[in-house]
Parts: structure tokens; C-alpha cells; sequence
């Protein structure tokens, strides 16, 4: 069996996202968009992924981390100017090379993987991805001869006449014989309208050649949405979350109203737990079995949620963990807590866990019973069984220790009360 790699064009400007962020890093339910791009590669058997930078090469290359290895595109030339610059990396490699946009952050693995497939049976020189769509504006039409044979790629600004109205279009995911790729790349000429080179323009020389080009159709449409502006992001968005919410109830959480929740891509969620409407959970969240959660809470990144908790209306969890059996259920806001098992936090709690230069701890251990309007200043400790009374202000590097009941402002330890 044949090497795969993976080459992802991500040099791009993106000027039409109006943006000062590079538009690979914009971000499709937390995640980036170029993110989804690299998983489908990795998941459908490419061994080794190069990314293509330019625009803003350092940001990006940060943002993805060092996992990764990177090719610099020094002059936007366009898209076949962007696979030469990989030449030299692959310098001897004789496997099949897929080439992907890294704005595609629909494309799915088990596409990818039939397009390999279809590659090898047929030897063609490339195998490319094309999908049928509604509104073809601003991709590539495929141009197919009486036989349905494909003979060429026509970009948005080159097609004329009928050719517009052409709904099959090029999703820009491609598999090479990296040699015939590379070979045909010195012959592709400049684009005149745009002054670019296009690897589009490979299929036209490959017909005039005689060398085999296939392709494939993308069984779901929306696949191969292209992120261009900040239309299309909304519209990435908008799939991939209900993608995201589906695979949660197959998995058996409870979603009561998916038009309404949001939770992102790396997201855990045990059995049987309910999310009520109105409710974001965003990236980095392990939520465990059997919790209530919302309506109208927001479980922000970092939150490790154990089994059987409540978290209620208008509460906002950071970096906090809770442990089984606790409640939280109105009005909080808990950053950076360390909450154990079975604790009530009553209404309107705050853990201030920022003091204008650092951000600190609150710990609440088993069985501690926080009244309704507390203020915890951090870093501070509530022991085991302890009692905060309503409204009290715990003012930072204070403990209440085990059992002990506290009140007031600021909170003072009432002698001789014990709570067992
Ligand atoms: C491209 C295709 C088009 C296809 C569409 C699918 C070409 C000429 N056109 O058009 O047929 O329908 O994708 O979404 O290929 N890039 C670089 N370096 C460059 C230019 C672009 O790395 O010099 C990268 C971009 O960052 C982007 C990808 O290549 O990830 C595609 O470029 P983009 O400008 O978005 O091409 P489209 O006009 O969408
Ligand atoms: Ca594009």
C-alpha cells in the first residue's frame, strides 16, 4: 500500500473575512477552522501533514502549535504556487499526496478516504473531491466533456456564458501521484485576470497530456463549504454544532431544545445528563452522568463537572471542578473553585477570584453550605460541613474550618456554633 500525506494551503490573505485574524484561526465551535481540516487528514491515514503559511505565518503557526510542520510561501502566488513551495520538503517521496484547503472545516474523513480509495483503483494521476450545490458563486465549475468526462476546472472569474450556471463545483480537496504533481506544476501558467498561478488549472494540462484524472461527489453538499467571509463562518457554525449536538443524544445525553445549546467540539458529556435550554458549554469541559444542567448557564473552558450536580439558571462556571451530588443552582458565578462533594452554593454566590492583577483559589470542601449572596474573596477555604450565612463577604487568605458556621461582613467565626 501506498505512503499518504497531506499538504494544507493556509497561506491565504482571507481579505474577504475582513478581519485581522488570519482566517484559518477563526474559530467553528472553539475550535479553529483549519483544526477540523487536520483531523479529517489524520483520521482518513495520511501519515504526515505540512501546512502551506504566509499571511501572518507566526500567528498561525502558534496558534497550531509545534506538531505540526510548516512551509513558507514568501509571495501570495496562488494556490499552485503554494504546492510548489512544498517541492523540496517532499524531495523523494513517492506516495499519493492530498492537497486540502484549510478552510474547509466540513470535510469529513470517510470522504477523504473514498477519494483515496477511488485514487488507487483507477491510477489516476489525480482524484479530486466535486460536490453539487445551489448557489455555485465564487468556486471552481467543473467542465465536463459529452461523455461526463472532466476536462477542466473553471474559476468564478473565468467562467462565461453557461458555464456560471454549472452546480458542480471543485470543493479543493485533491489526491496526487506526488511525481506527476509536482512535474505538471512547472507548466502551469499565470492566470492574467488574477495574476495568480492555479492548481485548478493542473486538470485542463493533465486532459491536454492524455493523463487519467477522476473524481469524486461529495454525498453531502454542505461538505465542501468553503469559510470565505463572515457569512460562511455563521454557516460552518451553524453544521457543525448540530453535528456536534446529535453525536451527545446518540451518546445519550439529553438535549431539550438543540436550537438553543451550544457546546463545543471537545467537549465530554456523561449519560442521562439534561441540558436545558439557553446553555453554552464551551471547549475543554468534562461534564460527568446524570447532571441538570441550565437553563441559561454558561460551563466555560477548563470546568470538570462530576456526576449527579446541578447547575442552575444564570450561572457562570470557570475553571472550577465540582464534585459529586453539589448544587449550584441560581445566579453564581464560580471562577478558579475547587468545590468537593455534596455542597449547596446558594443563590447569588461569587467567588471574586480576580483581584485587578492575579487570579486566585477558592476551595469549598464536602458538605459545606455557602448562604445565598456570598462573596468568597480568593484565595480562601470553606471546610468540610462548613456554613457561610447569607451575605456574608469571606475576605481572602481567610479559612472557615471544618464544621464551623461564619457571618457577616466581613465574615467572623461564630464561637461555639458547630454544625456536625
Ligand atoms: C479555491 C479553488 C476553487 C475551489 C475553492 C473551494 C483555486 C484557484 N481555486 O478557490 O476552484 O472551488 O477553493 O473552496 O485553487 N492559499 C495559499 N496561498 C495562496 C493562495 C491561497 O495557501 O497563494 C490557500 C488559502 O489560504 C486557502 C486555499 O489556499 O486555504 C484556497 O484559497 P482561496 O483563496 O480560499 O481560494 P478560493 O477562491 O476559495
Ligand atoms: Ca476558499
Amino acid at each position: 500500500m501506498k505512503e499518504l500525506r497531506a499538504l494544507i494551503l493556509a497561506a491565504g490573505r482571507g481579505s474577504r473575512m475582513k478581519s485581522s485574524l488570519p482566517k484559518v484561526l477563526h474559530k467553528v465551535s472553539g475550535q479553529p477552522i483549519i483544526r477540523y481540516v487536520m483531523d479529517a487528514a489524520r483520521a482518513a491515514g495520511s501519515l504526515k501533514t505540512y501546512i502551506i503559511v504566509g499571511h501572518m505565518a507566526s500567528d498561525v503557526q502558534n496558534a497550531l502549535g509545534e506538531d505540526n510542520t510548516y512551509i513558507l510561501q514568501k509571495k501570495l502566488l496562488g494556490t499552485a504556487d503554494a504546492v510548489k513551495t512544498a517541492k523540496d520538503k517532499l524531495k523523494g517521496y513517492n506516495g499519493d499526496l492530498l492537497i486540502l484547503c484549510g478552510d474547509t472545516p466540513l470535510l469529513r474523513a470517510s470522504t477523504i478516504k473514498a477519494l483515496v480509495k477511488k485514487h488507487r483503483a483507477t491510477k489516476a494521476a489525480c482524484t479530486f473531491l466535486t460536490a453539487c450545490v445551489h448557489d455555485p458563486k465564487g468556486y471552481g465549475r467543473i467542465i465536463r466533456d459529452d461523455h461526463g468526462l472532466v476536462v477542466a476546472i473553471r474559476e468564478e472569474k473565468d467562467a462565461i456564458g453557461a458555464e456560471r450556471n454549472i452546480a458542480e463545483i471543485n470543493v479543493g480537496v485533491y489526491c496526487f501521484k506526488s511525481k506527476e504533481l509536482f512535474k505538471a506544476l512547472q507548466e502551469i501558467k499565470v492566470n492574467k485576470k488574477k495574476k495568480e498561478f492555479y492548481l485548478t488549472d493542473i486538470v485542463e494540462l493533465f486532459n491536454g497530456q492524455d493523463v487519467l484524472v477522476e473524481t469524486v461527489e461529495s454525498e453531502d453538499s454542505n461538505e465542501g463549504l468553503g469559510v470565505n467571509s463572515k457569512e460562511d463562518l455563521a454557516a460552518a457554525e451553524g453544521v457543525i454544532r448540530q453535528n456536534i449536538l446529535r453525536k451527545f443524544m446518540a451518546d445519550g445525553v439529553t438535549i431539550v431544545d438543540p436550537k438553543t445549546t451550544y457546546i463545543d467540539a471537545n467537549v465530554k458529556i456523561g449519560m442521562d445528563t439534561k441540558i436545558r435550554p439557553f446553555t453554552f458549554i464551551e471547549e475543554n469541559v468534562i461534564i460527568g452522568k446524570e447532571c441538570l444542567i441550565g437553563p441559561f448557564a454558561r460551563i466555560r473552558p477548563g470546568t470538570r463537572i462530576a456526576d449527579k450536580v446541578e447547575v442552575g439558571n444564570f450561572t457562570e462556571v470557570s475553571r472550577t471542578k465540582i464534585g459529586n451530588k453539589s448544587l449550584v443552582k441560581h445566579f453564581s458565578f464560580l471562577g478558579d473553585a475547587q468545590i468537593g462533594c455534596e455542597v449547596n452554593i446558594g443563590a447569588g454566590t461569587i467567588t471574586a477570584n480576580f483581584d485587578g492583577r492575579e487570579k486566585h483559589i477558592t476551595k469549598i470542601s464536602d458538605n459545606a453550605f455557602i448562604g445565598s449572596g456570598s462573596v468568597i474573596v480568593a484565595p480562601a477555604k470553606v471546610g468540610k460541613r462548613a456554613v457561610l450565612g447569607a451575605g456574608c463577604v469571606l475576605t481572602s487568605k481567610h479559612n472557615v474550618p471544618e464544621g464551623a458556621v461564619a457571618i457577616g461582613v466581613p465574615a467572623r467565626i461564630m464561637k461555639g456554633k458547630k454544625r456536625e
